[in-house]
């Protein structure tokens, strides 16, 4: 198994490049066997998650054509309607294939998808279910394992009782190719869902809305070939941001969206943090006082749950105490027993909530990174640290952060992977 090791206390300095977006191009290749003719998808990220998704999607019986950031899909002969268990286990977003095969195939077959920790026991996908079958779709369930079957999807008007992501494109999807006309209500707003939405309407869709919280979909008999862009990774951006500003570094973050990571710069601006913005980047300058600030985590545009543990690790650099609110998953706040073992001074009042006080120094530890985020945070701790920090699993970061070592690299951090 890889291990990063890494040296801390190093200023770093210079320009670092985003990469497209995990979560957008996680939608998009499922959403490629929508249509029977090729898709062509640019600024694709160099992730395990990607590779998992593109490796489903061959399992389906689409051709992939892959070289480097950029692939072709053709999905004109869809051979099975059950993605394959051993795949479906290893990624969450394989989930994002069962809509869009009910749609083409109206049958399948999949288990309870696997591959996350963060939250509550295995992650519900019943508003997933209700939405297919608000379509049209029977269920049948045995031993974990799903059955759907439609003989033909109709439109509905669906209300999601949580907001959710992946059910709000899922079932946006599904919809693009049943009969009449879909409502969906409460819907989530995450850039990703607009860029799906705009890439298939280019295709032939006809979805008003996306973005917003009421989603209208005019089902279609098909949609074309097309090439779709990969947006800016946010999470990306808001990382290093929040990296360069908990290093103390001078560094220019470019290829970005800022506008994506409004509610981030705003609590800089509270914070002291000094940046610049142009249209595609982003200049964090060296800081030197940070101030303690309460975040509480929120769909889009609301904090993201997936900077959390990044701003958890700054807020052990700021001065005074701040309370770090989980509100989307119950598990992601289990990896600040690493930064209390790491010298940081951080109480966990529930599942939810943690009290962090600043600023403290913090030890270079040997640690495992649990999940994406909180792997990502711990390198962020250890660029911070005295001394080394020997970080184990890091498939987890490598699911989501393109050759994270050599760009921090580029940045000055000392930081070597070990195989
Ligand atoms: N939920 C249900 N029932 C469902 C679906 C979701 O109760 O059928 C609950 C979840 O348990 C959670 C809440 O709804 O408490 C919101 O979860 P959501 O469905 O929005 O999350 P998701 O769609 O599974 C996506 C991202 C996550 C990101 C969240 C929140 C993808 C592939 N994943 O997940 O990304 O944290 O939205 O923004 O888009 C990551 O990139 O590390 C990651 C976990």
């Amino acid at each position: 198994m890889s291990t990063f090791l890494i040296y801390g206390q190093n200023e770093l300095k210079g320009e670092i490049e985003v990469k497209g977006a995990k979560n957008a191009a996680l939608k998009i290749i499922p959403a490629s066997i929508l249509s029977e003719e090729p898709i062509v998808i640019k600024n694709l990220p160099e992730i395990e998650d990607i590779n998992r998704s593109l490796e489903m999607a061959e399992a389906l019986g689409t051709i992939v054509n892959k070289d480097k950031n950029q692939c072709q899909i053709q999905a004109k002969n869809l051979n099975t309607i059950e993605l394959p268990i051993g795949l479906a286990n290893k990624f969450r977003a394989s989930i994002m294939f069962v809509g869009p095969l009910l749609a083409r195939l109206k049958e399948v077959k999949f288990p309870h998808p696997g591959g996350c920790v963060i939250g509550a026991g295995s992650r519900p996908i019943d508003l997933f279910l209700e939405g297919f079958q608000a379509m049209g779709a029977e269920i049948k369930i045995k031993n974990n394992y799903y059955h759907l079957k439609a003989k033909e999807l109709k439109g509905c008007n669906y209300f999601f009782t949580t907001v959710s992501v992946t059910g709000t494109e899922s079932l946006m999807m599904t919809a693009v190719l049943a009969k009449g006309t879909t409502i969906l209500k409460n819907c989530a707003m995450e850039p990703e869902i607009k860029a799906l939405a705009d890439y298939l309407n280019e295709q032939g869709a006809k979805i008003k809305g996306a973005g917003t919280p009421v989603i209208t979909i005019e089902g279609v008999d098909k949609i074309r070939a097309g090439v779709f862009n990969i947006i800016p990774d946010r999470i990306e951006t808001g990382t290093f941001a929040i990296m360069a500003a908990a290093t103390r570094s001078n560094i220019t973050i470019t290829h970005c969206q800022p506008k994506h990571i409004e509610i981030l710069l705003n609590i800089f601006k509270k914070v002291g943090i000094k940046f610049e913005t142009g249209n595609d980047w982003i200049k964090i300058k060296k800081n030197k006082n940070i101030k303690a600030y309460s975040i509480k985590t929120h769909e889009y545009p609301g904090f993201p749950t997936d900077l959390q543990s990044p701003y958890t690790v700054l807020m052990t650099q700021a001065h005074g105490t701040s309370l770090i609110h989980e509100t989307i998953y119950d598990r992601r706040l289990l990896y600040t027993d690493m930064l209390t073992q790491m010298g940081a001074d951080i109480i966990m009042c529930d599942p939810h909530r943690v009290v962090v006080n600043g600023p403290s120094k913090l030890y270079g530890r040997k640690l495992t990174s649990p999940d994406l985020r909180a792997g990502i945070s711990m390198i962020i701790a250890a660029l911070i640290a005295e001394g080394e920090t020997e970080i184990n699993n890091i498939y987890q970061i490598d699911r989501g952060y393109e050759k994270i070592d050599d760009r921090l690299r580029a940045l000055g951090a000392k930081i070597k992977r070990c195989e």
